[in-house]
């Protein structure tokens, strides 16, 4: 009997439509688009206006989007996977305000927390409840509103990240595409270098955490740099290595969108050449979990079944990995 493989047969995606702009960040913060450009490859971003709206508000649209265009009834959606580092809440989950905004009435969800990996984890752990048989119907979301935790005083993070949501439908695959193989690690000596210190339950947000602006993204840039440099190449070749593929074999490469240098250096390392490589950094900055599933929206029509794709990712944690799919549709 052949195996059953998991596989993505729709993804859309929902980005905000206010543009924020490497010259409205010059008059916000000492910085230029020329050192932006030239340091990221980021030329603007999306960023969630309006009181009382969170991730939610994104992932649902994206979700939206994606029932009707897959012609998707919610109420056969089995499980709602929601990969975000800024969930609505502490609890509960984003996953259920997402399931029950939607009418996934028949699902059951939580949220996934692996930084910029996040994506790539929820859909490997997605596809596993597909490939047991167990399941036939899951959506996993990627997305984040970054803005929310972001200091615009601070111009070594305000640049890099933006906000946005993207969601992918997985089912069972009858052709042999799908979800072929994943490597996935994870390291917490990474915690000193990106990440955010209170309004957790170490350092619940209190006056003196919001006047030490304790409640905002903290990143050691070059340390970070360094690392997604080296793991993400690292992940992508053991997944290249086991699956005997070389740069030829990969039709493309969709890469975490952290930063274009890092993103090229990987891509490099794997021997992909440029052309083969996804961007959209520079319209939508690093979108933290939304990242893959944008830029799988965004070239959705250029994808064609039984594509070879290599999905890679890193993020705080430090988390990171590869994944090798061939497109399904
Ligand atoms: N505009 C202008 N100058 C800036 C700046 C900005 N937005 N941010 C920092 N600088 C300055 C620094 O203060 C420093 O000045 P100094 O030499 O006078 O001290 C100088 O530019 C160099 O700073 P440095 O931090 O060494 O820059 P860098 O070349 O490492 O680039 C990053 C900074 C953040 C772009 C880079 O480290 C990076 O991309 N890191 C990875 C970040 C990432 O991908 N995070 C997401 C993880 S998922």
């Amino acid at each position: 009997m052949n195996k059953i493989r998991a596989s993505i047969k729709g993804i859309h995606g929902y980005v905000p439509d206010y543009v924020l702009t490497n010259s409205e960040l010059e008059k916000m913060v000492d910085t230029n688009d020329e050192w932006i450009t030239s340091r990221t490859g980021i030329k603007e971003r999306r960023i969630l206006k309006g009181e009382g709206v969170g991730t939610s508000y994104m992932a649902v649209k994206a979700v939206q989007g994606l029932l009707e265009k897959t012609n998707t009834d919610p109420a056969e959606i089995e499980m709602v996977i929601c990969c975000t580092s800024t969930p609505d809440l502490v609890f509960p989950a984003t996953a259920n305000i997402v399931a029950t905004q939607v009418g996934a009435v028949n699902a059951f969800g939580y949220d996934i927390q692996a930084a910029c990996s996040g994506f790539l984890y929820g859909l490997t752990t997605g596809s596993q409840f597909i490939e047991s048989g167990r399941l036939k119907k899951i959506l996993v979301i990627g997305g984040d509103k970054m803005s929310s935790i972001i200091d615009y005083k601070d111009r070594a993070t305000c640049i890099i990240f933006g906000d946005g949501a993207g969601a992918a439908l997985l089912e069972a695959d009858e052709e042999g595409n799908g979800l072929m193989d994943f490597w996935l690690r994870s390291d917490g000596s990474g915690e000193p270098h990106l990440h955010m210190v209170a309004g957790g339950s170490r350092k619940p947000a209190s006056h003196e955490t919001v006047e030490l602006k304790q409640h905002y993204v903290y990143q050691d840039g070059k340390t970070v740099y360094k690392f997604a440099v080296t793991n993400m190449a690292h992940a992508a070749a053991q997944i290249m290595e086991r699956n005997n593929l070389s740069g030829d074999d990969i039709t493309y490469l969709v890469p975490h969108q952290a930063n274009k240098r890092i993103v090229d250096a990987t891509a490099k390392a794997m021997g992909v050449e440029d052309a083969k490589v996804l961007m959209n950094i520079e319209r939508y900055g690093n979108t933290t979990n939304g990242t893959i599933p944008l830029l799988l929206w965004d070239f959705e029509k250029q994808l064609k079944k039984g594509d070879n794709l290599i999905l890679a990712a890193f993020g705080g944690g430090f988390t990171w990995g590869a994944a090798y799919l061939k497109w399904a549709y």
